[in-house]
Formats: C-alpha cells, sequence, structure tokens
C-alpha cells in the first residue's frame, strides 16, 4: 500500500506522507502543505480533520464499534465500575488491586469542596441552570487548589484526577440541593461512587437514601457509557484549552461549556422533551415520526443519527437493556419507555430513517434509566458532564504530555473586506 498521497496543483506537485493507525485507518499528514505550497486546507466541521494522534478510544461508526483503550464497551456491562473506568482512560491499564484501593481512596478523601465553596453556591439564583453552575464551579475549584495548576509527573496527574473526578460529583449534587432549596448533604466515605453520588442527591437530615446495588449498577454504567467519545466537541474543546498549558480545571471547565449546547450533551434533556410530548397526547408516535421526516418542519427525532455512527450506536444498545432490566427491578411501568420503543420500532422500518443510516443514539435511553432513578431532566447533562470527566483528563493528559502537542491555532479563509482607509466620524453619514 503506498505511503504518500501526491497532491497536483496547476504544474506542482506536493508528496505528502500517509500516516496508518493501529486499527489501519489512514490520513493524509498535511503538516509541511502550507510551507512547501502555500495552501491550507479547508473543513468546517472538521469531519475530515484529524487534530492528533490518539491511543485513548477507538471507534468505527460502520460497524458500530467503540472500544475504551482496546476493551469494547459491552464488556464492561458485567463489571459496571465507573472508578476503574476512568483510571483505565487517564492512566491506559485496568488498574492493579492496589492501584484500584489507592485511587479509591483518593476519590474518597477527596470527596468534600471546602466549606466556603458553599458560599458561592448560595450567590447562585434558585433557578440557574446546573451546567452553569458546574462549569463556575470548576473554576471557583481551582482557586483552592493552587499546588495543582502545574502537574510534575504521573503521581500529581492521579492526585489532580482524584480531586476533580471526586469534587465534581459534589458540586453537581450541591447544585441540586441548592436549586431545591434542600440542605446539602455531605459525602459518606463509606460509600462508593455512584451510590455516594445519590446519597448526595437524595439522603435527607432526617432520612438516609439507601442505594439498592441494581441502581447503582445502573448508574455507573450510564456514566461509563458516557466516559469517552474521542474527539468530539467538548474533548476537543478540553485539548485546545489544555494547548495554550491552560491547567486541568481551567480546561475541563471549557469542556462543561462546550457540553452543554442541545447538539452534543444537551440532547439527551431534548429526547425526554420529546417524549414528553408525545405522552401527553399532544402527538402520536407515528404523527411525530411523519413531523421528524418533513423537511419544512425543523423536528427532528432526537436521540436519532450520529456524525461518525452510521450503524447502530453500541451505547444505546447497552443502554436500552439497562434501561429494561431496572424498570423491571424497581417495578416501573414507565409510560415514556413504551413511547421510545415504538418510536425506535416505527423509525428503524422506515425507509427515510434506513437510508440515511439514522440509528438511537447514546441519548436515545439514557434519560429513561435517569429518571427511573429519580433525576430530574435538568440535571441530565450534568451526569453527562460527571461521566465524560475521566476521558477529558486523559485527552488533556496525553495531549499535555505528546511531542506533536503545540498550541492549537487553526487558519482561516479570510473572506472580509479587502484594505480599507479609517473614515474620520466627521465624515461619516
Ligand atoms: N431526525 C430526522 N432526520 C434526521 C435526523 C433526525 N434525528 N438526523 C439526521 N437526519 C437527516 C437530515 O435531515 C439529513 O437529511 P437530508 O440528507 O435529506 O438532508 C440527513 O439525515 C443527514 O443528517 P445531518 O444533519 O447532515 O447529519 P450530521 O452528521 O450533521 O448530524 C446529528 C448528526 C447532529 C446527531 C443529527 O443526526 C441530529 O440532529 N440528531 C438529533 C439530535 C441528537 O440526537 N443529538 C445527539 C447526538 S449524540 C451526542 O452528541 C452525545
Amino acid at each position: 500500500m503506498t505511503d504518500k498521497a501526491t497532491l497536483v496543483v496547476g504544474d506542482q506537485r506536493y508528496d505528502l506522507p500517509i500516516v496508518q493507525g493501529t486499527e489501519g485507518e489512514r490520513g493524509i499528514d498535511i503538516r509541511k502543505l502550507r510551507d512547501q505550497s502555500g495552501l491550507i486546507t479547508l473543513d468546517p466541521g472538521y469531519g475530515n480533520t484529524g487534530s492528533c494522534r490518539s491511543a485513548i478510544t477507538y471507534i468505527d461508526g460502520e460497524r458500530g464499534i467503540l472500544r475504551y483503550r482496546g476493551i469494547p464497551i459491552e464488556q464492561f456491562e458485567q463489571h459496571p465500575n465507573f472508578v476503574e473506568v476512568a483510571w483505565l482512560l487517564i492512566f491506559g491499564n485496568l488498574p492493579s488491586r492496589e492501584e484500584y484501593a489507592r485511587f479509591s481512596a483518593e476519590l474518597t478523601g477527596n470527596a468534600n469542596i471546602d466549606e466556603s465553596m458553599k458560599h458561592n453556591f448560595q450567590g447562585f439564583p434558585r433557578a440557574a441552570p446546573p451546567m452553569a453552575i458546574l462549569s463556575a464551579m470548576i473554576n471557583a475549584l481551582s482557586c483552592f487548589h493552587p499546588e495543582l495548576h502545574e502537574l510534575e509527573g504521573p503521581d500529581q496527574l492521579e492526585a489532580a484526577a482524584a480531586n476533580l473526578i471526586s469534587k465534581v460529583r459534589t458540586i453537581a449534587a450541591f447544585a441540586y440541593r441548592r436549586s431545591h432549596g434542600l440542605a446539602y448533604m455531605y459525602p459518606d466515605p463509606k460509600l462508593p461512587y455512584a451510590a455516594n453520588f445519590l446519597h448526595m442527591m437524595f439522603s435527607q437530615p432526617y432520612n438516609e437514601y439507601l442505594c439498592d446495588d441494581r441502581v447503582r449498577d445502573a448508574l455507573n454504567l450510564v456514566l461509563i457509557l458516557h466516559a469517552d467519545h474521542e474527539q468530539n466537541c467538548s474533548t476537543s474543546t478540553v485539548r485546545m484549552v489544555g494547548s495554550s498549558k491552560a491547567n486541568l480545571f481551567a480546561s475541563c471547565a471549557a469542556g462543561v461549556c462546550a457540553l452543554w449546547g442541545p447538539l452534543h450533551g444537551g440532547a439527551n434533556v431534548k429526547v425526554l422533551d420529546m417524549l414528553e410530548t408525545i405522552h401527553q397526547g399532544r402527538m402520536t408516535p407515528e404523527e411525530y415520526v411523519r413531523l421528524a421526516k418533513d423537511k419544512g418542519s425543523k423536528v427532528r427525532l432526537m436521540g436519532f443519527g450520529h456524525r461518525v455512527y452510521k450503524s447502530v450506536d453500541p451505547r444505546a444498545v447497552v443502554l436500552q437493556r439497562t434501561a429494561e432490566r431496572l424498570l423491571a427491578f424497581l417495578g416501573t411501568d414507565d409510560p415514556l419507555l413504551n413511547i421510545a420503543r415504538r418510536l425506535e420500532e416505527i423509525a428503524l422500518s422506515d425507509s427515510y430513517f434506513v437510508e440515511r443510516k439514522l440509528y438511537p443514539n447514546v441519548d436515545f435511553y439514557s434519560g429513561i434509566i435517569l429518571r427511573a432513578i429519580g433525576i430530574p431532566t435538568n440535571m441530565f447533562t450534568v451526569i453527562f458532564a460527571i461521566g465524560r470527566l475521566p476521558g477529558w483528563i486523559a485527552h488533556w493528559r496525553e495531549q499535555n504530555e505528546s511531542p506533536d502537542g503545540k498550541i492549537a491555532r487553526p487558519r482561516q479563509i479570510y473572506t472580509g473586506n479587502r484594505e480599507t482607509a479609517y473614515k474620520p466620524r466627521d465624515q461619516r453619514g
């Protein structure tokens, strides 16, 4: 197979090396293109642009494959442990028993936020969007940990990762408590990661929330299946901010903002809105699908379609199974699950969706699980952020340690005015 591509522009020829990844995907290395030819490439939305080499997550969108550090995500279904997956993504291997015990202890030791940070929560209006609070509070957290701004070596990275992964869960739960006017519940050092989060969300000073193992496992799976997805919008944001040597807190706070948008992490809220609309009888599933196909309507079947997956999103498959299992255990007959099943059935037998290769994505079933656990819709994207944090940290680290890790600074094709003279104000109309 050839190891170079030749670009012909007029009578000039430019040889460009071809790089290959471990799974055989190939790309043209254009790093010297501008120096040699004066030309740049134009790719709005970056659909054809590789921004880095990465060893963290592999996706094959045609075959519906997603692997973390080589491990297919389906294999975590039998071992739903978010802490293990966080370590795997950040440090590259499943933790040994000693590493797991140490990291778990660090998470427990870091669960409390500085007491004075409670005042920051009080400063937000009760109706503040939890994603705004999360981003602001991650930046505020950096003020309390200047010792973690410049990380020297893996030990300090481990300390910063444990600090952020643990505290982000406390911040998320406190944001929820603030919005409901409830007393903040402190983390319980006896509880593992996911159960501790649910305790901080739902316990009352006079009534402890007892987390069933099946609920804990379902939340672990939701977090695991959101933990990384290579160069998506928020992860690319974290890498870009980190490329200026901004610290890990600042970079992850920026990632939260990118995730907030409805075309990215915010889509899980829109799926629930859609299911609610159908449930409240304003439309049947058939009518909704008809509208989603109508180009004049601007309605889309939310939770369907993906830029990368042109077959089934493997996360959606695991999440559907998890939703069915959890609801059966809880004895909940959620009408929204029936509506979701019906929408999927209609869409997958409709040539519009089949021809465009539109399948359920990660957001289609995740909301049903979160709702069954009792998490309100406006917290869904926050849960996504808690899950995605280890991925952001892993990418921040990889970018920071990469020999290719320059400051990210794309070029542009300028389309504005040619040189124009300044006109003093008294000469303007
Ligand atoms: N419902 C109806 N039609 C759709 C849908 C949908 N959900 N998704 C895509 N299409 C159609 C488009 O109208 C377009 O049709 P056309 O070729 O006749 O013009 C075709 O399928 C291709 O769609 P694009 O928008 O070009 O695909 P793109 O890769 O840019 O968008 C996206 C992917 C944003 C996910 C899109 O499928 C969508 O809007 N889905 C609904 C929102 C959603 O679920 N987002 C979550 C994504 S997962 C995540 O970020 C975690």
